[in-house]
C-alpha cells in the first residue's frame, strides 16, 4: 500500500502517542500537579496562574459568581500591556525580538520589546490626543502587520477597548461592528497585497464611513514600501499614523485597570443574522492567554512562536497580541498566505526564522497534504519542537500527516479546542503530560469543567452528546455588548442558567478523552472561520430577485465545510444563467466579505417545506451531501426537490 493510501485509512485511528523522554523533560509541565492542585483547589489555582502575572495591586476576591455572570479577581488592578512589555524591560529580554514580521513580498520588520514599548507608547500618546479615553472604543481595521498589534497594546495601556475587525471583511459588515459598539476612532490602512492583488482597506473602510457618524478620526498606515496605493484622505478626519506618531511622546504610563474593566469586543457569527460583539475584560483574559502558553504551547525564553491566524480572529488576538508577548517569547508575525509565491511558503519561513512552535488550522494542513509533502521535505523544519491546531476538528489522516511530515514524529501535537468566547483555550493535552490522540483534542485543561451531556443535560462519561462548561472560567466573556440578555440566552439557556452550552458536540472515550465533532447549531465553520447561516440567508434575500433563502454546510476535503445556499426565485426559474448564480455568490462576498461567498446555490421556485411552512433544513443538507433522502411525504411541494436535484452535478 502507497503512503498515500494509508493515509486515506487512517479514519479510525486510535493509537495513542506519548511524548519523548526528551520532550517531558525540559516541558514546563510534566506531572499531575496542575490538575491535581485545580481538583483540590479550584480557586486557588487560578489564584496561583494569576500571580503568575504582575499586578499593581492584589485582588481581594478570586470569584464572584452570580449565573451567567462571572467576576474574576475583583479589586485587583493590573494592566495587560504593563506584562506584555514593560515586565520584560528591566532584564535579558529588553533588545531580544519581540515580534519579527514577514510581509508577502518578503520585506521583514523587527521589533525589540524596548522598540515594540516604544511604538506602543507613542501610539497610545496618539489615541489620547485624538481624544481616545477609558472606555472609549476603538475599531482596528487592518491587515497582519505590526501596527495591528501596536494599535491593540495601545489601546490596552490607556484602558481604550479595541475591536479588531478581520481585514476580509466587507464595507456593511465592518460599518455594523463600528456602529454597535460606537467607535469614535478607526485604525486602517492605505492599501497591501493579499496573494500579490491590491488590497485597498482604505477604499473599503471609506465606504463603510459613510455610514459611521460615530467615527471622528481615522488613523492611516502607509505601507513601508514604496507608495503605490493612492487612497483618498478625509480632510480633518483622516490623518496619517507615520505623522502622528512623529509628534507623539514615547513616554506613556500604563492606565491602572481593574481587573473586570472591558480589555477588547470582537464580533462572532451566531445563530441570528446579526454577529455578536463578545466582551472580554482585562485580568481573567491575561490570566488565560498567558497560562495557556505557558502549559499548553511551552513558551520558553528561547522559543520562536508562529501562530498563522490572523490578528482579526480570536486566534490572533490571544496568540499573537497578548499571550506569546507575556510569556517573552519571539514570535513571527507573517502577512502572507500559505501558497504565495508557491506552496512551500510556510516551511520557507520556519526554516528562515528557526521556528520552534507552529500554531495553525487543519484547513491549511488539509491544503499541504493535497499539494504533496515533497514540498516540506525540500525545507529544514528541524527547529520545531512543538505543533498546535486550532479552529476545527484536525481528522487523523491530516494530524498523522502533520505529526509525521511537519514533526518528523519528533514533535508532540496540541489539538486546542477553544471559542471566539472562551478566550483561552479550555481543552488540550498538556505536552509534557499526556499522550496525544489523533482527531481528540484530548482533555479540559486544569481549571476547566468540561461535560458532556445529553439532551437532559445529564453527563456522559463515555459517547456523544453535547459539550458544556460547568464552572466559569476566568477568560470568559462577560457579556455580549449591549446585548446582556442574548448572553443568557445563546449560552445559558438551553438547561439552568449555569451551564454554558458551547454549541458543540462531542464524543468521549473511555480514557477520558474528548473529540470534538462541530457546531450542532446554525453556524458554519469555513476554514476555520465561523460564519452563521442566517447571516447569509439575510443577505441573500436582501438581493432583489431572491424571494427566500436557507443555506446549510455540506462537508468539504480541505475547508471542512463548504457553504450551500438555496433560494427560491422571484420571476422566471427556467432562466436562470450561470451569470445570475455567479452575481448571487458575489452578492454576498460584496455584503459579508470573500469567507462568506457560497461555494453552491441552488435556485428553484420555492424551497423545500413542511404543509405548515417550516423549510426543511435537514432534507436540504441531505441534498447537500448527496444523501438518500429520507421520507418525504411530508413535503408541502414534492416537484421542488426534483427541481433543485437537476441542477446538481
Ligand atoms: O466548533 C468549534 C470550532 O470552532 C468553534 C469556535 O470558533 P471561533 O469562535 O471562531 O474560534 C476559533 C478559534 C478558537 C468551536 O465552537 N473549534 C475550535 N477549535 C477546535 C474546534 N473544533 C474542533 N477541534 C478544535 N480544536
Amino acid at each position: 500500500m502507497t503512503e498515500k493510501a494509508e493515509f486515506a485509512n487512517l479514519l479510525q485511528e486510535s493509537r495513542m502517542f506519548e511524548p519523548s523522554e526528551a520532550f517531558k523533560a525540559q516541558a514546563n509541565v510534566n506531572d499531575n500537579s496542575l490538575y491535581e492542585r485545580a481538583d483540590e483547589d479550584f480557586e486557588g489555582y487560578w489564584e496561583d496562574r494569576a500571580r503568575e502575572l504582575e499586578w499593581f495591586q492584589p485582588w481581594n476576591t478570586v470569584l464572584t459568581w452570580e449565573p451567567p455572570h462571572c467576576k474574576w479577581f475583583e479589586g485587583g488592578k493590573l494592566n495587560i500591556c504593563h506584562n506584555a512589555l514593560d515586565r520584560h524591560l528591566d532584564g535579558p529580554r529588553r533588545n531580544k525580538a519581540a515580534i519579527i514580521w514577514e510581509g508577502e513580498n518578503y520585506d521583514t520588520r523587527t521589533l525589540t520589546y524596548l522598540q515594540l514599548h516604544r511604538e506602543v507608547c507613542q501610539f497610545a500618546n496618539v489615541l489620547k490626543g485624538l481624544g481616545v479615553k477609558k472606555g472609549d472604543r476603538v475599531a482596528i481595521y487592518l491587515p497582519m502587520v505590526v501596527e495591528a498589534a501596536v494599535a491593540m497594546l495601545a489601546c490596552a495601556r490607556i484602558g481604550a477597548i479595541h475591536s479588531v475587525v478581520f481585514g476580509g471583511f466587507a464595507p456593511e459588515s465592518l460599518r455594523d461592528r463600528i456602529n454597535d459598539c460606537e467607535a469614535k476612532v478607526l485604525v486602517t490602512e492605505d492599501g497591501s497585497t493579499r496573494r500579490g492583488k491590491a488590497l485597498l482597506l482604505k477604499d473599503t473602510a471609506d465606504k463603510a464611513l459613510e455610514e459611521t457618524p460615530c467615527i471622528k478620526k481615522v488613523v492611516v498606515v502607509k505601507r513601508p514600501y514604496g507608495d503605490p496605493y493612492q487612497c483618498t484622505m478625509k480632510e480633518g478626519r483622516d490623518l496619517w499614523y507615520h505623522d502622528l506618531m512623529a509628534k507623539a511622546d514615547t513616554d506613556c504610563p500604563c492606565e491602572e485597570m481593574d481587573a473586570e474593566d472591558p480589555l477588547f469586543i470582537l464580533y462572532t457569527s451566531g445563530t441570528t443574522g446579526k454577529p455578536k460583539g463578545v466582551v472580554h475584560t482585562t485580568g481573567g483574559y491575561a490570566v488565560g492567554a498567558h497560562s495557556t502558553c505557558k502549559y499548553v504551547f511551552d513558551m520558553k525564553d528561547t522559543d520562536i512562536f508562529w501562530c498563522t491566524a490572523d490578528v482579526g480572529w480570536v486566534t490572533g488576538h490571544t496568540y499573537i497580541a497578548y499571550g506569546p508577548l507575556m510569556n517573552g517569547v519571539t514570535q513571527i508575525m507573517f502577512e502572507g498566505v500559505p501558497n504565495h509565491p508557491h506552496n512551500g511558503r510556510f516551511w520557507e519561513v520556519i526554516e528562515k526564522y528557526r521556528v520552534t512552535i507552529f500554531y495553525t488550522a487543519p484547513t491549511a494542513i488539509r491544503a499541504f497534504m493535497k499539494w504533496g509533502e515533497e514540498i516540506p521535505q525540500k525545507f529544514d523544519l528541524s527547529s520545531l519542537r512543538l505543533l498546535g491546531s486550532v479552529g476545527e476538528p484536525i481528522n487523523p489522516e491530516a494530524w498523522i500527516w502533520y505529526h509525521t511530515y511537519i514533526g518528523r514524529e519528533g514533535c508532540p501535537i496540541v489539538d486546542t479546542w477553544w471559542q471566539t468566547e472562551t478566550g483561552s483555550i479550555l481543552m488540550s493535552n498538556l505536552p509534557g503530560v499526556n499522550g496525544m490522540k489523533p482527531g481528540k483534542a484530548g482533555l479540559a485543561l486544569p481549571g476547566v469543567c468540561i461535560e458532556i451531556v445529553d439532551d437532559q443535560c445529564n453527563p456522559l462519561a463515555t459517547g456523544s452528546g453535547l459539550l458544556v462548561i460547568k464552572k466559569p472560567w476566568p477568560s470568559m466573556l462577560r457579556t455580549i455588548w449591549g446585548d446582556d440578555q442574548r448572553l443568557i440566552d445563546t449560552y445559558f439557556s438551553k438547561w439552568d442558567i449555569q451551564t454554558y452550552f458551547a454549541g458543540d458536540g462531542a464524543t468521549r472515550d473511555e480514557d477520558g478523552y474528548i473529540m470534538v465533532l462541530g457546531r450542532v447549531d446554525d453556524v458554519l465553520n469555513v476554514s476555520g472561520h465561523r460564519i452563521g447561516t442566517m447571516e447569509i440567508e439575510s443577505v441573500l434575500v436582501e438581493h432583489p430577485k431572491v424571494a427566500e433563502a436557507a443555506v446549510v454546510g455540506k462537508q468539504h476535503e480541505i475547508k471542512g465545510q463548504a457553504i450551500v445556499a438555496y433560494v427560491s426565485y422571484k420571476g422566471d426559474v427556467s432562466h436562470v444563467s450561470e451569470a445570475d448564480i455567479a452575481e448571487l455568490k458575489k452578492f454576498v462576498a460584496d455584503k459579508i466579505g470573500a469567507i462568506a461567498r457560497p461555494d453552491e446555490i441552488y435556485v428553484s421556485h420555492d424551497l423545500p417545506k413542511t404543509r405548515s411552512g417550516k423549510i426543511m433544513r435537514r432534507l436540504l443538507r441531505d441534498i447537500a451531501e448527496g444523501r438518500e433522502l429520507g421520507d418525504t411525504t411530508t413535503l408541502a411541494d414534492p416537484s421542488v426537490v426534483e427541481e433543485i436535484r437537476k441542477q446538481l452535478a
